[in-house]
C-alpha cells in the first residue's frame, strides 16, 4: 500500500531541499519503472543529494547508500553474494560485505568463547544507511532519508554530495582519513 499520511508530518523539515530529484506529492522521491530495473537489476539515483542505488535482486527491490561505509567505495558496481543465506553486495574496493535487507557489514570471525575453531560470519552492525523502497503504479520511489538516525555511510554520502554529480568512476579517496 502507499505510505499515506505518515509523511506529511515530516514535510516541513525537507521543503527547502533542492536535490535536484523529482520530489513526488506524497514526498517520497521518484527513482524509475519498475520494469527498467528489473531488467538492468540495479540502477543509481540522487536522493536528497546523495548518491543511492537501487538493486533487484531475487524478486526484490533493495535501496541503499551507494558509497562504501568503509572508505566510500562505489557500491553500485559491485557483485551480489549470499552470505549463510543473506543477499550482500560485496564493495569492489575492499571487498567488504554488506546485507542488502538491513545495510549490516558482516565479517568473518571466531567466537574465542565456541570450541570450534570455524570462523562464521557476524554482523558488525548496520553500516550503511538502507532507503525504504515503495513500489507504486509500475514506479519505484525511495523514502527520503531520516537525517535524525546517523549511519557511518553518511560521512561519505556527504562527501561525495559536493560534487554535484555521480562520481561513480571517480577514485579520489586517497585524502580519507581512517
Ligand atoms: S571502501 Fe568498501 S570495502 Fe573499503
Amino acid at each position: 500500500g502507499r505510505a499515506g499520511t505518515q509523511w506529511l508530518i515530516d514535510v516541513d523539515r525537507h521543503s527547502s531541499s533542492a536535490g535536484g530529484a523529482e520530489a513526488e506529492p506524497d514526498g517520497l522521491v521518484f527513482i524509475g519503472k519498475e520494469e527498467d530495473i528489473k531488467k538492468s537489476q540495479r540502477i543509481t539515483a540522487k536522493v536528497d543529494g546523495r548518491e543511492i542505488v537501487v538493486f533487484y535482486h531475487e524478486g526484490k527491490f533493495h535501496a541503499l547508500d551507494s558509497r562504501c561505509y568503509h572508505e566510500g567505495g562505489p557500491l553500485c558496481q559491485g557483485e551480489i553474494e549470499d552470505i549463510d543465506g543473506q543477499a550482500c553486495i560485496v564493495c569492489p574496493w575492499h571487498k567488504f560485505k554488506i546485507t542488502l535487507e538491513t545495510g549490516e557489514g558482516l565479517y568473518e570471525g571466531i567466537n574465542p568463547l565456541e570450541p570450534s575453531l570455524t570462523p562464521k560470519w557476524q554482523s558488525k552492525g548496520v553500516k550503511q544507511r538502507i532507503h525504504k523502497v515503495t513500489i507504486d503504479n509500475g514506479n519505484v520511489y525511495v523514502n527520503p532519508p531520516d537525517l535524525s538516525v546517523s549511519f557511518d555511510s553518511d560521512y561519505y554520502a556527504d562527501k561525495y554530495k559536493i560534487g554535484g554529480e555521480l562520481a561513480m568512476g571517480k577514485q579520489s579517496h586517497s585524502e580519507a582519513a581512517e
